[in-house]
């Protein structure tokens, strides 16, 4: 791995990520999406039918399986949860950037976008909660933590590419 991108949902992982993709041309893996090719069905899909617990197993196994990709790793809001995906970021010595957004920015971005069985409902207060919730799970794995509220993709990006070891 090349670069882990880690953080909240809509906190600018995927955004970030395919620039990084289209500028140095390192290849791109985003975990939920690969969850998706592997099981042929949809995260909702996923939820609805064997719940959260079930998608945090498959995230597990796929987190495990991919953990030797040569690129950019964008994961999904919950990976950094469980303490063996913490171990398996870990052990890939990438940077791993956690990317953040208030929970103002990040419930705007979300009313925007659909798709995210955890977000729907969720209040400005309700994902205040369940950030602080998870900001020490997201704290053991950052090496270094960006707020993405007031920066465009490409200055959030001028920010990540020193981290990053080109070959
Ligand atoms: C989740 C975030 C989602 C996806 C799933 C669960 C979470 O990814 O993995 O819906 O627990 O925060 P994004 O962060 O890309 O939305």
């Amino acid at each position: 791995m090349k670069l882990i991108l880690i953080g909240f949902m809509a906190s600018g992982k995927t955004s970030v990520s395919h620039f990084l993709h289209q500028k140095l041309g390192l290849p791109l893996l985003d975990l939920d999406q690969e969850i998706e090719r592997r099981t042929g069905q949809t995260i909702p899909k996923i939820f609805a039918t064997g719940g959260e617990e079930q998608f945090r197993q498959i995230e597990h196994q796929t987190l495990s399986q991919v953990a030797a990709f040569p690129g950019i790793l964008a994961t999904g809001g919950g990976t950094p949860l469980r303490v063996d995906n913490q171990q398996i970021l870990a052990a890939t010595a990438a940077p791993v950037v956690l990317l953040k957004a208030s929970p103002e920015v990040t419930y705007a971005r979300l009313r925007r976008q659909t798709g995210r069985p955890l977000a729907d409902n969720l209040t400005i207060d309700g994902i205040s909660q369940l950030q602080e919730q998870r900001q020490a799970a997201y704290d053991r794995c950052a090496d270094i933590t960006i707020n993405t509220d007031d920066l465009a993709v490409t200055e959030i990006a001028k920010q990540i590419m020193p981290l990053i070891h080109l070959p």
